[in-house]
Formats: structure tokens, C-alpha cells, sequence
């Protein structure tokens, strides 16, 4: 259907539609650490699920701890930083080492919403946050990273930012894994607090989630791209360990994508051209250009989940 509205190309002058998304300034820290980051191509940042790798991320795990070409040495001023959602699969900062490892009493859920990632303030996305569980049995399992105390003002700075929706910094004990021989590490992490702004909850659980969740995109991508990386990231890192919660949005998301995505994209494309059609009153030209704007808008980045956002409403509305 996106190959009928090529043909339709050479109709009229394209302009650029926009899909509401915004570069986000991030672009900045990257250009400031990239001297301190290794070039060669990590995880960071490519879609794990699309990987056929499979143990891509285990393996630079056991091959090195640090991402510089030249660390720091390790001080007793270093600042270790936990991540459990996006920085456990794209670790954006200079570190000087990283282990595998929880968290005890927390939960990890889907109860944020992402307006600055992986969704936009008209449709946001969801993203994981940690709620309060049983301090003796809930483990939420991650990555801790230790950035060398000279870097460790500009690596917190970065984070605040990347964080900046509702995140905000607390500090707990780390066990490392597979074996917590170790002495706990006091690690600072990110946790989107039930009072902040973008907080969701559970107003709607898993299925609700997961609709959204298929139908999101933002700046930093589709919001799908989000669930699969950590899910893939949880497999390779801590094989057997359970996250129910994960595994069913997976599931959901992935028969969203295999079931309902061709009918719903064909849908929406299809409205979308029978409502330019009917503006009768429009000069040919017009039309033409309208037609190329929306072939524009389908291509680029969440062109697809503006499309398949529309059409779950459209179902919503009809039924
Ligand atoms: C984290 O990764 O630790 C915080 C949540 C997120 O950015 O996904």
C-alpha cells in the first residue's frame, strides 16, 4: 500500500509533513563523549531483537568491562550507576567497568509514560519505572556501571537530562550475579517517582500497554524497539531469570505486529487517502501534494505508529 502511494509520486512538490517528533539535544553529550568511547560498534543503540547475534551482548560482557580506549583508574571517588530499563542495552556514558547484578524490593513495570523517547506528548509511549515490592523475594536485575569520579560529573549531568521525564536519582545496595560473593555495591539509580507527571500506573495493565506500546514512536525510536532491546538484554544477561510482566508485553506485542499491523497500516493508509479524495473543492494540484505530503509523512520515523495509532482509534471509536 505504501508502494500505491509511490506511484503517486511526481504529482506535486513534496514538503515536509513532520510527525510532531523533535531531535533531542542529546546529539550534544554523544559528540562530548565520543572521544572517550570506543568506535567500534557496540549494543549500544541497535535493535537487539534484529540481531541475529545472539549472545552479543554476554560476549562483550565477558570480553571487557570498560567502553574507553583509555580509562581512568578506578578511585574510591568513582560513582557506580544502576540501570534496569534503556541503560542496561544503551550505555550512552564512558565507563570504566560494568557488572550484572539486582536490585532487592523492587518491581520493574511499564508505568511510564515516554513524551521525550519513545513516544510524543500527543501519543506517548511507556517505559519501565520501579515500583516498591517484598524487600525479600521482588529482584529487579540490571547493569551497574562505575564511572570514574573525574567523569563523573558530566556522565550525571548527561543522565539527568536523558532521565529528565519523571526520573529521579536515589541510591540502594547492588548484589551482583550470578554469585553475590561480593560486598553489596551502593549504586545511584533512576526510578520514575507515582507522583511525577508522565506517571501511568496500571490504570490499564498489559493489554492496554502492550496496544500502546506496538502504536508508540519518539525521538529515540519505536517504542517497540524499547521493549524487545530490554527483553532480549534480560534473556542474554540472566538466563532463567522471570519477569512476567516483561514477557507478557512481548507476547502481546508481538501478535499486535504478526496479526493486527498489516490490516491496521492498510486501514489507515486507505482513510487517509479517502479523506484527502473527498476534499472535492481542492484543485488537482492541491490534492496531488497532499497525497506526496502523506507519503512523506508514512516514510519517516513513527510514520508507521502514527498510522497505527490512528487506526486503533478508529476500531475504539466503532465499537
Ligand atoms: C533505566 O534504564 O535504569 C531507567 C529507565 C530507562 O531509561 O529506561
Amino acid at each position: 500500500m505504501l508502494g500505491f502511494l509511490e506511484g503517486l509520486r511526481g504529482r506535486g512538490a513534496g514538503t515536509e509533513a513532520g510527525d510532531g517528533t523533535e531531535q533531542l539535544p542529546s546529539h550534544i553529550y554523544s559528540e562530548f563523549f565520543a572521544e572517550q568511547l570506543q568506535t567500534r560498534k557496540e549494543t549500544n543503540g541497535q535493535c537487539l531483537a534484529d540481531d541475529k547475534s545472539k549472545s552479543l551482548l554476554l560476549d562483550s560482557f565477558e570480553a571487557e568491562a570498560s567502553n574507553q580506549v583509555e580509562a581512568p583508574a578506578a578511585t574510591d571517588h568513582d560513582a557506580w550507576i544502576f540501570g534496569y530499563g534503556s541503560l542496561v542495552w544503551k550505555a550512552d556514558f564512558p565507563y570504566i567497568d560494568r557488572r550484572r547484578g539486582f536490585v532487592w524490593g523492587f518491581k520493574r513495570r511499564f508505568y511510564q509514560h515516554s513524551i521525550d523517547h519513545r513516544g510524543i506528548p500527543e501519543r506517548p509511549g511507556r517505559v519501565v519505572t520501579l515500583l516498591p515490592g517484598d524487600p525479600n523475594q521482588d529482584r529487579v536485575y540490571g547493569v551497574a556501571y562505575r564511572i570514574a569520579a573525574s567523569q563523573k560529573a558530566a556522565v550525571l549531568d548527561h543522565l539527568d537530562y536523558r532521565e529528565k521525564n519523571g526520573y529521579e536519582r536515589c541510591s540502594l545496595e547492588f548484589h551482583e550475579y550470578p554469585v553475590a560473593t561480593t560486598t553489596p555495591i551502593q549504586v545511584i539509580m533512576y526510578v520514575a517517582t507515582q507522583a511525577n507527571d508522565s506517571y501511568a500506573g496500571n490504570v490499564s495493565e498489559v493489554a492496554s500497554i502492550a496496544r500502546q506500546i506496538f502504536s508508540s514512536a519518539g525521538p529515540s525510536g519505536p517504542n517497540r524497539e524499547y521493549l524487545f532491546n530490554l527483553a532480549t538484554a534480560m534473556a542474554e544477561l540472566f538466563p532463567g531469570a522471570v519477569d512476567e510482566h516483561l514477557e507478557e508485553l512481548v507476547v502481546n506485542v508481538r501478535r499486535h505486529i504478526a496479526e493486527d499491523e498489516p490490516h491496521l497500516l492498510r486501514q489507515a493508509v486507505l482513510e487517509e487517502i479517502a479523506s484527502i479524495l473527498r476534499e472535492k473543492e481542492l484543485p488537482e494540484q492541491a490534492q496531488a501534494q497532499k497525497l506526496e505530503e502523506l507519503l512523506m509523512r508514512c516514510q519517516q520515523p513513527g510514520g508507521r505508529e502514527w498510522l497505527l495509532h490512528g487506526a486503533l482509534q478508529q476500531r475504539r471509536s466503532e465499537t
